[in-house]
């Protein structure tokens, strides 16, 4: 009988082909993993398991004795409990190296775009508004020789302080859990603690891997801190802001915009108060999704699952305390 390995969401099967002599391979695509009686039984027999955003509990663990490996294909591993998996000799592993140019791109280009007011102004086109020149009703707030402040400078937010500093003569801040000496020397960027940041910054962009210490960085208190022309980046995860002081913020004129690539819940709700801004630009989560980078990204997740599979340490292990267990 052949082992059995499960794909969840994951964008391209057809990499997995190679693996097909040796393993029977599940795809699970669009389903609820907690309710999917499929997917559960799958589990019962599943050594690895490649894919992205699959939450994996307790509960998840407890119905898949065989795992060996968990293999997410995004650079994020909120989604593990790797304690758990740990415990159970569980491997998990991540796809960093490959994306960290798109996923700037994708957030400055937000950025930009709220800034600019460029969704607003297409549709302001589209439907047939553009009848005069531009009055101060439609003018935007400049990008470049602005201060930009970026929450958690590891690779993206890096990229990102490159294309700032580079690209847009900005001034570059930043606060971290350590010191960058790389972006310091390469962009001039300035280490500030949180507040002066947040006070100091025409542009706040929030970076930082979602964990007990990031969850709801963004609140109250930081929004208020904000200059009321300053604009609000969100390209790390949907639970490091608190929305709903977000949405206060916006609705009392606290901040003068926000860009937003991630949710708390995800796909957001269509009747998501955030989604009824026009000072609100927003997409879904598609920092990485190009076809380039996610394929790059899908190469990277299926090695590191080899490996994991054959009882090898995986390139890009993020609980490396598990080769103490197994
Ligand atoms: C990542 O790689 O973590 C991106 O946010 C996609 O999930």
């Amino acid at each position: 009988m052949k082992r059995k390995i499960i794909a969840y969401n994951f964008v391209f099967p057809e990499v997995l082909e190679p693996l097909k002599d040796e393993y029977e391979i599940d795809l699970f695509d669009k389903i609820d993993p907690k309710t999917e009686p499929a997917f559960i039984d799958a589990l019962k027999d599943a050594e690895g398991i490649i894919g992205l955003s699959l939450p994996v509990n307790t509960e998840l663990l407890d119905c898949a004795p065989k795992l060996k490996i968990i293999s997410n294909n995004s650079t994020g591993y909120n989604n593990l409990a790797l304690d758990e998996m740990t415990k159970r000799g569980v491997m998990g592993t991540n796809t960093p190296g490959v994306l960290e140019g798109t996923t700037a791109d994708a957030i400055f280009g937000i950025l930009l775009a709220a800034a600019r007011r460029i969704p607003e102004m297409d549709q302001f086109v589209k439907t047939g508004k553009w009848k005069h020149y531009l009055t101060t009703e439609q003018f935007a707030v400049d990008v470049h020789h602005k201060t930009l402040g970026i929450i958690g400078m590891g690779k993206i937010g890096s990229e990102i302080a490159k294309r700032g500093a580079l690209g847009f003569d900005m001034n570059i801040l930043y606060h971290n859990r350590s010191r960058n000496p790389e972006a310091e020397e390469k962009y001039n960027a300035e280490y500030r603690e949180m507040d002066s940041l947040l006070t100091e910054s025409d542009f706040v962009v929030l970076m930082t891997p979602l964990t007990p210490e990031t969850e709801n960085l963004m609140g109250a208190h930081e929004f208020k801190l904000m200059k009321p022309s300053a604009i609000f980046v969100n390209g790390s995860r949907g639970k490091t802001v608190n929305e709903k002081a977000l949405i206060d913020a916006l609705r009392n004129k606290e901040i003068y915009g926000a860009a937003l690539d991630v949710y708390q819940v995800e796909p957001v709700m269509q009747d998501h108060p955030l989604l009824q801004f026009k000072n609100v630009v927003t997409t879904p989560h598609l920092g990485s999704a190009t076809f380039e980078t996610e394929q790059k990204m899908a190469k990277l997740a299926i090695e590191n699952l080899k490996a994991g599979l054959k009882g090898i340490r995986p390139r890009n292990l993020v609980n490396p305390e598990v080769l103490d267990v197994m």
